[in-house]
């Protein structure tokens, strides 16, 4: 993807709702109203992320932290604009800023059968370290979802007034 006119932002504010829900409604079948983004924002540890081309919003996701892990809740790329780098620039920036807040682990769980994102999930580190059969429901019927995580923890880099010692 062009990099240029790329703007990514990080905002624990529930007056983003509205956008995340616009977002998420052209991106899944069975998407999260505004109300749910409202009260999942006004839980502590909560942040969104919106990758903007151009000034127009064309990737989300929200994560919680919780300490020292933290965890994928949805991550999506306006369908228009997939397989064009856009959804690894959304994760990669997003495990570095958590990278920096010295978090060590994020999980996340993904449909067994979404081979875009557990591709991009595995490439950026993430690893299958469990699977919990029949949690999706779907046209398909019940479908299982994998649980990956990605260990930040080896490459933490120690603050500049630490000792490594
Ligand atoms: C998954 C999703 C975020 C990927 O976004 P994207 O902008 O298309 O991803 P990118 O173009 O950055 O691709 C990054 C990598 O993801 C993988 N990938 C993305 N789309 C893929 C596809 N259709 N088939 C196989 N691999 C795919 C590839 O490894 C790709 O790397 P490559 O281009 O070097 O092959 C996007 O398809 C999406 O929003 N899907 C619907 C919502 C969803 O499923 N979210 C995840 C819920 S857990």
């Amino acid at each position: 993807m062009d990099l240029e006119n790329v703007h990514i932002e990080f905002t624990t504010a529930a007056e983003y709702a509205q956008l995340a829900a616009e977002l998420h409604k052209q991106c899944f079948d069975s998407p999260w109203g505004e109300a749910s983004f409202r009260s999942a924002l006004t839980i502590p540890g909560t942040i969104a992320q919106f990758l903007s081309k151009n000034e127009i919003p064309v990737g989300f996701a929200l994560y919680r932290q919780m300490q020292e892990e933290a965890e994928v809740l949805t991550f999506c790329v306006l369908p228009k604009l997939r397989r064009g780098g856009i959804g690894r620039q959304l994760l990669d920036t997003g495990i570095e800023y958590f990278r920096q807040a010295r978090v060590r682990a994020i999980f996340l769980e993904v449909n067994a059968a979404n081979n875009s994102a557990i591709e991009l999930y595995k490439n950026s580190g993430f690893i299958q370290i469990g699977r919990r059969k029949g949690y999706y429901s779907g046209g398909n019927g019940r479908q299982d979802a994998l649980i990956l995580k990605l260990s930040c923890a080896d490459s933490i880099q120690p603050k500049n007034n630490e000792k490594t010692d």
